[in-house]
């Protein structure tokens, strides 16, 4: 039984030790194929910088920028109120985001039904970062 616990403490440590050097599920994306996956997005949204809103806001540099933080779009009172709590599109709210977005942001106007593939939301994110630059 001892032996036994110790192993325990000692695949504990391991866990504790290794897992900050892991990658994060929403890392290590492929942003030429996030290139291609932003083409769903497009109908709605521009990344270069300083290009214009469409029906939703420019999203040049939106990863671990603030919410609702575009000058000169109108957005909705749900992602406004998201945004007060002090939402932060990080990689990791992104990567959950973007699986189902009225699920994460409910009432907000982003009819977009999700990308349910891990790898595509990975490479988008991936893209976001690069085309943010
Ligand atoms: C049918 C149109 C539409 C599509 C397609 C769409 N969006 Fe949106 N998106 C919107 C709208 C409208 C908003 C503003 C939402 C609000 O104000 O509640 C928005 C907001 C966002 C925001 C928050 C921006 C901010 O400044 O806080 C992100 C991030 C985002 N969209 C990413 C994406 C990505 C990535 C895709 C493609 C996978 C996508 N959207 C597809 C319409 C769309």
């Amino acid at each position: 039984m001892a032996q036994l616990t110790s192993r325990f403490a000692l695949l504990l440590s391991f866990v504790l030790v290794a897992s900050p050097a892991l990658a994060a599920d929403w890392e290590g994306g492929d942003a030429t194929k996030g290139e291609n996956i932003f083409k769903r997005c497009q109908a709605c949204h521009t990344v270069e910088k300083g290009a214009a809103h469409r029906i939703g806001p420019n999203l040049h540099g939106i990863v671990n920028s603030k919410a609702a933080a575009k000058k000169g779009y109108r957005y909705s009172p749900a992602m406004q109120a998201k945004a007060a709590e002090g939402l932060i599109w990080t990689g990791e709210v992104l990567y959950t985001y973007l699986e189902r977005p009225q699920a994460h942001v409910p009432r907000s106007p982003m009819s977009f039904v999700g990308l349910k593939k891990p790898d595509e939301r990975r490479d988008l994110i991936a893209y976001l970062i690069e085309a943010g630059k």
